[in-house]
């Protein structure tokens, strides 16, 4: 049977039930940004991926109907930007269709134009390597060009079951099992 086949007998999976089963994926919140031809554009995302460290590489999925697509076409470049559960409002704020940078204090970044929050956890600039499309969205894979972590001792805002979350301060047993990936630390992305 070829791949094409595989799957093919079986009911399709409705979009409905689709997304009652993927909102039980916890995710970190993300605020995407881009220099467009008009000025700033950036949104809230979820769907960002590490893809590897050897080069530093991760993937973002945007929805093509979004202004912050036609910046990151425009200028081949993002950032992406962690946030901390204090700034929920941001969150907010970059997932409304419009206004986003109103009062929002942000800096150029010197080799992509990418606008960098000042008030982030961390941030992640990348320029364009792949644009894949699929579906109503495109799969832009950046090469990390810049990065720097603002908050040493985070508590990150996370996203599960169409809300926003604050993680636990009970701690599990240490994880035994990193490899392959290792954390960010062992792979020199961040400075200890
Ligand atoms: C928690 C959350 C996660 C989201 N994740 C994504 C995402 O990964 N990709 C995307 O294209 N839109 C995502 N959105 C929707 C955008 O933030 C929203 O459509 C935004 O208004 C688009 O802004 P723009 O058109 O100015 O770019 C998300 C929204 C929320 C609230």
């Amino acid at each position: 049977m070829s791949q094409r086949e595989v799957g093919k007998e079986q009911q399709p999976v409705s979009p409905e039930l689709f997304r009652d089963v993927i909102r039980h994926l916890a995710s970190g919140v993300t605020i995407i940004t881009s220099m467009g031809s008009g000025g700033p554009v950036g949104l809230t995302a979820t769907a960002v991926c590490s893809v590897s460290a050897k080069p530093p590489m991760l993937l973002v999925s945007l929805n093509t109907a979004s202004h912050t697509v036609e910046g990151v076409k425009a200028s081949g470049a993002f950032a992406v930007h962690l946030l901390s559960h204090a700034d929920k409002a941001y969150a907010e704020n970059f997932a409304l269709p419009e206004h986003h940078f109103d009062g929002v204090s942000y800096r150029a970044d010197q080799a992509t134009g990418a606008p960098i929050l000042n008030k982030a956890l961390g941030y992640l600039v990348c320029v364009v390597e792949n644009a894949v499309p699929v579906a109503d969205h495109i799969l832009f894979i950046g090469r990390v060009v810049g990065c720097g972590l603002n908050d040493k001792q985070p508590h990150p805002l996370l996203y599960f079951d169409r809300n926003y979350r604050k993680l636990s301060s009970e701690t599990e047993t240490p994880a035994t099992i990193l490899e392959p990936w290792g954390s960010a630390q062992d792979i020199g992305m961040v400075s200890a």
